[in-house]
């Protein structure tokens, strides 16, 4: 088995993640644009499973490093794997009030994101094997008024996610949309305690059994999935009256 890329590793999902990795045995790389943060989070992994986790500083700007990166990346290490948890939400209000939130959240949440996955596909894709995790959103599935700036990147990540899924399915390459409702991670520490506020933990158990099903989506919680439906089921002129 080879290695698989944990991309913004010392997100509060990723963590998590990266841990549930490693109880399996897998091989994991870490990257993440904080040097000092990725040390640290090795140095944890190393006193909990007793095992050295190489890690990369990378951060997602500028993108035309991202190219050459990956392409040392595949030379170095036999990469079979890839979760990408990179992203960022600035708050609805704030995006109103200041066209450079939506620039940061449209270049994090999609443009950057989608370049490294198209870079990783390649080499999946001559490859013929390998798998893409990649989190999207529930904010994905409808718009709404509180965060539509968020969930539009989403929107569009997840059309990509699809379209990259067909592309890559005849070559054996798994491509999966994860799409988590609340989680419990820094990205949401303003929102409070909530009865629909998932773990990250429970969150990351899922995400992995999900890719070694094989699970094109996943919901996580699996509830999600059934709100969502509800959600996108309700009538544009009805929706539009609702404050969601
Ligand atoms: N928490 C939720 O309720 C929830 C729900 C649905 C989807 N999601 C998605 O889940 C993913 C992980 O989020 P999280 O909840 O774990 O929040 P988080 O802890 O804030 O993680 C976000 C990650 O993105 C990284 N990042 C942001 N800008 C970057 C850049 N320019 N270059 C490289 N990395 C960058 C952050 O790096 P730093 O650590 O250096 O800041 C951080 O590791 C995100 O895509 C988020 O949109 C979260």
């Amino acid at each position: 088995m080879g290695v698989t890329v944990i991309f913004a590793s010392t997100s509060g999902i990723a963590e998590a993640v990266s841990e549930e990795f490693l109880q399996r045995d897998y091989d994991i790389l870490l990257c993440a644009r904080d040097e000092q943060a990725l040390a640290r989070q090795a140095q944890d992994l190393k006193v909990k499973f007793n095992r050295d986790v190489p890690y990369m500083q990378w951060d997602l700007q500028p993108m035309d490093a991202h190219a050459e990166k990956v392409r040392s990346l595949f030379e170095e290490y036999h990469v079979d794997g890839l979760f990408m948890a990179a992203g960022v939400m600035s708050p609805q209000a704030e995006c109103n009030q200041d066209p450079s939130k939506v620039i940061e959240t449209m270049q994090i949440n999609l443009t950057a994101v989608t370049v490294i996955l198209n870079l990783f596909a390649e080499q999946f894709e001559q490859k013929k094997t390998g798998f893409i995790s990649c989190i999207s959103s529930v904010a994905g599935d409808r718009g709404r008024q509180s965060n539509y700036v968020y969930g539009a990147s989403k929107a569009g990540l997840t059309a990509f996610l699809q379209g990259l899924r067909n592309r890559l399915h005849r070559h054996d390459v798994l491509v999966q949309t994860v799409k988590p409702g609340y989680v419990k991670t820094k990205m949401t520490e303003e929102l409070g305690e909530s009865i629909l506020m998932a773990k990250p933990k429970q969150v990351a158990k899922e995400i992995v059994d999900a890719i070694e099903r094989k699970q094109d989506i996943l919901y996580t919680p699996f509830f999600w999935r059934y709100i969502m439906s509800t959600i996108k089921w309700i009538p544009e002129p009805l929706f539009k009256r609702l404050s969601l």
